[in-house]
């Protein structure tokens, strides 16, 4: 049988930017042929800092249109609002049961989250949101999870909680294996290629929008920092311009040595336009695909609705076992 897969996203402020896409979001579209896989928007965790209702209520919609615009596909995947599916919330709490004050206290996310907004507004839902992260995981007897380095701690302390939980209980969580991609990629800021491009860097020409039009980008790529030697090639004292050949090898398959061979006798400002060329290519179909979703509610809708209804059929049968196994009455 085919591995399950489970991933979110939060429907945080700002459009994606291509290191979101090439970085995850692409790698999700893909997985969706090999495995069965399980996507939610995780807006119960975008509540653990503060948040206007309009603007969250857009951000929702438009991050669960974008995801359906760049391919993830309600036909292969099953794909729905984790709000929508009440047993997130009822297994975190069981969870959270299970889980000790000192290792919510040593993850790293939330000493860093924590530490940068003022100590009245540190919440309790910030400090349980691996719980609940581990609900996510764990209600769909989830094999592997991609994820990103910044959450694999959030994966590892899922497992112990699943581990302990078996332990106690007998069998009851598949323990989760990370995923890391085989491609997917790490896209850095244009102007500062140490830093990782970032949605909500002040600065926007470090970044490229997944809904940026043609003249911007190339704009944007134009004003890309690199150095002064005019040659494309990879090296480690040359961030900028591996960044710029990670992305140019995302957009097209190609590798270091077909691009260094392509642009051999060819200096960054043919490079750059070439980049900017390939990633609005790549763009455009999800820019058209997108406007069509926004004009369609309805569908957006559907999709949703039907995506919850299916997520919950299967999470429930998890929660009752759950249930059953601390003995509450089912
Ligand atoms: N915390 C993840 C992030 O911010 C989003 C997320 C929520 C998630 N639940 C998940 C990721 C379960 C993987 C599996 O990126």
């Amino acid at each position: 049988m085919n591995k399950n897969i489970f991933s979110a996203i939060q429907p945080s402020a700002g459009s994606p930017t291509i290191g979101n896409y090439f970085g995850a979001i692409k790698n999700w579209v893909s997985l969706q042929d090999k495995y069965s896989c399980i996507f939610a928007i995780a807006d119960l965790h975008a509540i653990s800092v503060r948040q206007d209702p309009k603007v969250l209520h857009g951000n929702i919609l438009s991050v669960f249109a974008t995801l359906l615009a760049c391919g993830i596909d309600p036909k292969k995947s099953l794909f729905f609002l984790q709000s929508q599916v009440h047993e997130h919330s009822e297994l975190a709490w069981i969870l959270g049961c299970f889980t000790q004050f000192g290792e919510l206290s040593r993850m790293t996310q939330f000493k860093s989250k924590s530490e940068k907004i003022s100590s009245s507004s540190v919440n309790v839902g910030l400090f349980t949101y691996p719980s609940l992260m581990a609900a996510d995981i764990l209600l769909y007897n989830t094999n592997l999870v991609p994820v990103g380095a910044d959450q694999k701690q959030h994966l590892e302390i899922t497992r112990t909680i699943a581990m302990r939980f078996n332990g106690l209980y007998g069998d009851t969580f598949v323990v989760p294996e990370p995923l890391i991609p085989e491609t997917g990629a790490k896209i850095m800021s244009l102007q500062d290629p140490s830093k990782k491009m970032s949605k909500s860097d002040e600065n926007e020409s470090s970044r490229i929008s997944i809904f940026d039009d043609e003249s911007t980008i190339i704009r944007k790529f134009s004003r890309a920092v690199t150095d002064s030697d005019n040659k494309v090639l990879k090296s480690p004292d040359k961030k900028g311009v591996n960044n710029l050949m990670t992305i140019y090898s995302c957009a097209t398959g190609k590798n270091d040595e077909e691009i260094q061979k392509e642009f051999s006798n060819r200096g960054y400002k043919d490079f750059k336009e070439a980049v900017a060329n390939v990633v609005y290519e790549q763009l455009k179909p999800i820019q058209k695909n997108f406007s069509k979703y926004m004009e369609n509610e309805n569908y957006i809708k559907s999709c949703y609705e039907e995506g919850a209804s299916r997520a919950s059929d299967i999470a429930k049968k998890t929660l009752r076992s759950v249930k059953e196994k601390v003995g509450f009455l089912v």
